[in-house]
């Protein structure tokens, strides 16, 4: 399924860090980062979250690589949640957190200084502000906006899989990302920098049916047909799901290219509150959705959350077909050196 390469963007692609606990959605986003034009790579955080952090660290370098991706930095991050211990999510994806995929480990080494440092030097090095997209518990993020508030002042702004308007999937209310660290959640939402939800409302509608990863599983492009094993992979997980159980998820993957290509996606800017007391809602994101002043405001009492951009809908289609395109568009030439880039190792 080669397809030729993408045109070259007319203008300059955004300069991105992705924080991922990869994670077989993660790994799609991986691809799609790292071959779409319109997006700079310039470095790959990892946290615990769908499993433990080292596994994360090795899924990842072993992405790149099934990618032949150039050199891009990544480093290890938050082995466990702010409060209390790692939850992961490895009954979704796999004891390896790559859906058993056995990737030949990679001759790449994590970057030495940490996730913190290297988040903070890329944010503050990059000539242009830089779009942090978290597709993980927002443990890194949440301690990189403590440690070193001043990288506020070049973030453009922060991307996060996390949350949703109707339900949950790590409880009956709770999003996985949110509830596996609510508090990094919390502070991430109140920190000021303009955050955008790709919560779980539009992250379950964008999927690749059968028909078309079992044509991607064939493909010469170890990439191309890693990413129709992983399809596979998530199709077999959500099968028995009524609303998403037509293909394999793209997932995390699918805030990424909305990153590349904003219009296709929907948002609301609403005050989102996430609920940090122990208990059944603990890790839900509360999204005030009133158009009337409630009996909070007019009592006095402070239910507002923080204003953020909550995605209410997606082009689902278009996501899917813009999420092939560029993954079977193969490499993409260097977005060129820069100061971050000739750090990295
Ligand atoms: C999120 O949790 C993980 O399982 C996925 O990688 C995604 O980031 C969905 O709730
Ligand atoms: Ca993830």
């Amino acid at each position: 399924m080669s397809n030729p390469p993408l045109e070259p963007s007319t203008t300059p692609p955004v300069p991105v860090v992705l924080d991922v606990d990869t994670g077989v959605d993660d790994a799609l986003a991986l691809m799609f980062a790292v071959r779409h034009p319109a997006i700079d790579v310039r470095a790959i955080t990892c946290v615990a979250g769908n499993t433990d952090v080292d596994q994360v660290v090795t899924n990842s370098l072993a992405v790149l690589d099934a990618l032949d991706a150039p050199d891009v930095a990544v480093a290890r991050g938050a082995e466990q949640p702010l409060l209390g211990g790692s939850r992961d999510a490895r009954h979704v994806h796999g004891a390896d957190g790559l859906g058993g995929q056995r990737l030949p480990s990679s001759s790449r080494m994590p970057f030495a200084g940490g996730a913190l440092e290297l988040m903070r030097m890329t944010i503050l090095d990059s000539p242009d502000p830089v779009t942090l997209v978290s597709l993980a518990p927002m443990t890194n993020v949440a301690l990189l906006l403590r440690a070193y508030p001043e990288v506020k002042e070049n973030l453009r702004g922060i991307v996060a899989m996390g949350g949703a308007l109707e339900g949950g999937n790590a409880t009956p209310v709770a999003e996985f990302n949110v509830w596996h660290d609510p508090e990094a959640a919390a502070i991430v939402l109140a920190s000021g920098v303009p955050v955008t939800l790709y919560g779980l409302d539009v992250f379950s509608r964008v999927v690749v049916e059968a028909e078309t990863y079992e044509v991607l599983r064939d493909d010469p492009d170890p990439a191309v047909a890693l990413a129709g094993r992983l399809l596979a992979h998530s199709h077999e997980v959500i099968r028995s799901d009524p609303r998403v159980g037509h293909g394999g998820l793209v997932g995390d993957a699918g805030a990424v290219c909305s990153v590349a290509s904003p219009g296709l996606l929907t948002t609301r800017r609403w005050p989102v509150h996430v609920a940090l007391a122990p208990g059944l809602t603990r890790g839900q994101t509360v999204v005030d959705r009133r158009y009337v002043l409630g009996e909070d405001a007019v009592h006095g009492v402070d239910s507002l959350g923080h204003l953020v951009d909550v995605a209410v809908d997606v082009d689902h289609e278009a996501t899917r077909d813009l999420f092939l395109t560029t993954i079977c568009a193969g490499p993409q030439a260097s977005h060129g050196d820069d100061t971050a880039r000739a750090v990295q190792r």
